[in-house]
């Protein structure tokens, strides 16, 4: 395997020696790039002779090998360790300004962070909000451990020892290819029904749990293709993308794709009605009026319609539910029914409300089987949830 080692300006550069030797010793093949700053704490001659391979820090050497993109395409790995508030940042921001960033942005395997900081670097709101960047892409950010710092004081920002890094990454690319050679067609996002040439009925949905599947699905190997209603979250790259606007294009899109679908998760937020009339000029203020009624009308069940028309061969479709809870019953029980009434083989059960589920970095799921019966309950980062309900989709396929 080829592992690119990141090496920022941080004190903990000396610990990650470790880390390369680790990776030297499992027999994969190591590069390391140092950025210009953290050479103040471990020289470039250490990094040569543990990793044995040349290392520069800018994209100006060895220009004739177009290294600042080789490099990040060739990797099957990269692990960044110490990670500063400073790399966090640059790389949150897309930047491109040396070897290791721009190795960073043309990279498609999975990238690790390791952050080391001060307690009040890794506190701040800024690189609070660069780590929830980063992990809403799909980076792996480990949390920093706890303890003693540089000086005096101790706290969280310490580097986590260096055999938890590497065991940490290996975890994440070990990750079986158990989705090789299948096609999940994913919708995401949430619906917009139009109104009149400038106005449309939507919903808060960010479309960031539809996209940590496609990279999920990505990472353990599969072929993605996104139906992607209007949605804030950031695409992972290698994802074909089918833009959908209203419940019923997205209807239209599925039904195209449905055939050639292995496996087909349902996350998008349907607008279950749509404006029974749509107004071919902007609607205007009448006179004399306060109130304007607008009717609407159901849109097609669209999950509903693709269980009840599955491909022959076997098709594995997965339902979503967001549910408050309500005086019938709480969110389990709604879950259950809309379960039996769906028809999937798995539907993913999440409550919502005011922040919750609807573009949080986090989820909180329990996944129940056809027969609306829990399997389990996750909760974690949406990449985290969207692996748990792959594993379930994997146990079925491999029925
Ligand atoms: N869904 C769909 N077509 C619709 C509405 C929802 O395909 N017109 C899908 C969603 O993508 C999701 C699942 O059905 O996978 C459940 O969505 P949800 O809004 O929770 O359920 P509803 O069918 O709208 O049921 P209810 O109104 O009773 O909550």
């Amino acid at each position: 395997m080829r592992v690119v080692v990141g090496v920022s300006g941080g004190i903990a550069a000396y610990k990650v020696a470790h880390l390369v030797r680790f990776f030297k010793e499992l027999g994969h093949s190591v590069k390391v790039i140092p950025t210009q700053t953290s050479l103040n704490f471990v020289g470039a001659a250490t990094w040569e002779a543990l990793s044995g391979q040349p290392v520069s820090t800018s994209v100006f050497d060895a220009v004739d090998e177009v290294q600042h993109v080789r490099i990040g395409q060739e990797a099957d790995l990269i692990v960044i360790a110490p990670a500063t508030a400073d790399i966090v940042a640059r790389i949150a921001a897309g930047r491109t300004d040396d070897l290791l960033t721009a190795t960073v942005l043309t990279a498609t395997c999975p990238i690790v962070v390791a952050p080391a900081m001060h307690t009040e670097m890794w506190n701040n709101p800024a690189t609070a909000a660069n780590v929830a960047t980063l992990r809403a892409r799909g980076f792996h950010v480990m949390d920093p451990a706890v303890g003693r710092l540089t000086g005096k004081d101790s706290g969280a920002g310490r580097l986590p020892e260096p055999q938890d890094i590497g065991a940490f990454a290996l975890d994440i690319v070990g990750r079986t290819k158990d989705l090789a050679g299948m096609h999940v067609v994913i919708s995401a996002g949430g619906t917009r029904e139009p109104l009149d040439p400038v106005r449309y009925l939507g919903n808060h949905s960010s479309g960031l749990q539809g996209t940590s599947l496609a990279r999920a699905a990505l990472e353990r190997g599969a072929r993605v293709t996104l139906v992607a209603a209007s949605m804030t979250a950031p695409v992972p790259g290698n994802v074909t993308v089918v833009p959908a606007g209203s419940a019923l294009e997205l209807r239209e899109r599925m039904l195209e794709l449905k055939q050639d679908a292995d496996v087909i998760i349902m996350t998008a937020a349907v607008a279950d009605f749509r404006p029974a009339h749509y107004a071919d000029a902007k609607i205007k203020k009448a006179d004399g009026s306060d109130e304007l009624t607008i009717s609407l009308v159901k849109n097609p069940d669209i999950l509903k319609e693709l269980t009840s028309a599955r491909r022959e061969s076997g098709q594995i479709i997965v339902g979503f539910a967001a549910e408050t809870g309500d005086s019938q019953g709480d969110v389990l029980y709604h879950g259950r029914n809309k379960a039996l009434r769906k028809g999937a083989d798995l539907l993913v059960v999440n409550e919502v409300g005011e922040a919750k589920g609807f573009g949080t970095a986090d989820n909180s799921v329990v996944i129940l089987d056809n027969e609306g019966e829990p399997l389990g309950e996750t909760s974690g980062t949406k990449l985290e949830v969207a692996h748990a309900i792959l594993d379930q989709v994997a146990r079925i396929a491999a029925r």
